[in-house]
Formats: structure tokens, C-alpha cells, sequence
């Protein structure tokens, strides 16, 4: 291997780990956007404004949604008709937060959700943190057409007896 050849893999390899290193700034900046825009008015996206510039609790909500509920529960929160239920109007998901929790996080099954509706079975998320999990149903309260209020830390861990 010549000496150019080295060089330019080693060239590349920086561009690929500047590239990923600067991803999630490129993102935030796109999200942010709206904010610094021409004439919008800064409340233009109505996020909740999270002080400390950590992610905001929907943004921590929406991404623990878009990698684990997704692959059944769809993008759009609509599910699949007669194998995944829609998370949209669910009374599961709008009523009380305290079985949304132990439904999703321990699988115990709410009086709203009669078995053997569907022949599919959900996954539990046993591994997922009180204040993971109010972000999460936050989400699905505030998404999909649904609105009910938001759920906080406390509650959740309150009905999981933490
Ligand atoms: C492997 C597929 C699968 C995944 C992944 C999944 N679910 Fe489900 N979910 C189901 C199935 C199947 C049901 C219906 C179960 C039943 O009725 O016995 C269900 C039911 C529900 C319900 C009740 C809906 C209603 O109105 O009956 C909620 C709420 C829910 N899931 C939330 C979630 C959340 C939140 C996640 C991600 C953390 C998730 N699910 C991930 C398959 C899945």
C-alpha cells in the first residue's frame, strides 16, 4: 500500500468520526430552527421550553416511542387493524396513568383491555425508569390526535410501588 493511500483512508476516517461527532449538534440545529427563523414568532413550534438545554421531556418521549413501540404500534400511533392496536383514542393510553404504566412497563393487563382481542402479544418494558416512562406517556397523550394531560415521574413510580 502506498503512502498516498494511507493517508487518504486515514483523511476519510477523520471525515467519518468529525461527521458523526457533529450529527446530533446538526439535528438540535435543525430542530431549533423555527426559533432563529425570519418574522416567526418564537413560539412558533409550542415546545415546551426545557431549561438547562438538556432534550425536553417530549423529545425524550418521542424517541423512547420511535425506537421501541414503532414496530407495532407505527409511526403514525395507528397500529395495524386486527394485529396492533392504535394508540390514538385509546382509553388505555388516556385513562388512568397509573394502569398505562403497569400494563406497559409490567404487563399487567388494565380492566379496559379485555384479553384475546388480539392474537399478537406486546413486549414488557420492565427496564424502562419512572421518568422514562411519564416522558414516554406524556407522548402518547399529547400525539396521535390524543389529548390528555401529561403524566409525571412520580406517578409512575407511585403505581409500580417504587
Ligand atoms: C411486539 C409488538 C409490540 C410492541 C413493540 C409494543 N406493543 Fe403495545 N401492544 C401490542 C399488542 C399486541 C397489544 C394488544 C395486547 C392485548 O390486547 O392483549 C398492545 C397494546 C398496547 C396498549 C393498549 C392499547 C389499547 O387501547 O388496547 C398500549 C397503551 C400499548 N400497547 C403501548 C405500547 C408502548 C408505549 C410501547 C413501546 C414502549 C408498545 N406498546 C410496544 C404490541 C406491541
Amino acid at each position: 500500500m502506498s503512502h498516498r493511500n494511507v493517508l487518504s483512508i486515514l483523511t476519510l476516517v477523520g471525515i467519518l468520526t468529525a461527521c458523526s461527532a457533529k450529527n446530533p449538534e446538526a439535528a438540535q440545529a435543525i430542530s431549533g430552527a423555527p426559533e432563529t427563523g425570519s418574522g416567526a414568532s418564537k413560539t412558533a413550534t409550542g415546545a415546551p421550553t426545557a431549561s438547562g438545554g438538556g432534550p425536553s421531556a417530549a423529545e425524550v418521549g418521542g424517541r423512547i416511542y420511535n425506537s421501541n413501540c414503532v414496530p407495532c404500534h407505527q409511526q403514525t400511533g395507528a397500529g395495524i387493524p386486527g394485529v396492533y392496536p392504535s394508540m390514538a383514542g385509546s382509553p388505555v393510553v388516556l385513562g388512568d396513568p397509573a394502569e398505562l404504566a403497569l400494563w406497559v412497563i409490567k404487563g399487567q393487563r388494565p380492566k379496559a383491555m379485555p384479553a384475546g382481542r388480539y392474537s399478537t402479544q406486546m413486549l414488557q418494558f420492565g427496564w424502562m425508569k419512572p421518568a422514562d416512562a411519564a416522558a414516554l406517556f406524556s407522548y402518547l397523550r399529547s400525539n396521535f390526535g390524543n389529548s390528555a394531560p401529561p403524566v409525571n415521574a412520580a406517578a409512575v413510580a407511585k403505581a409500580l410501588g417504587q
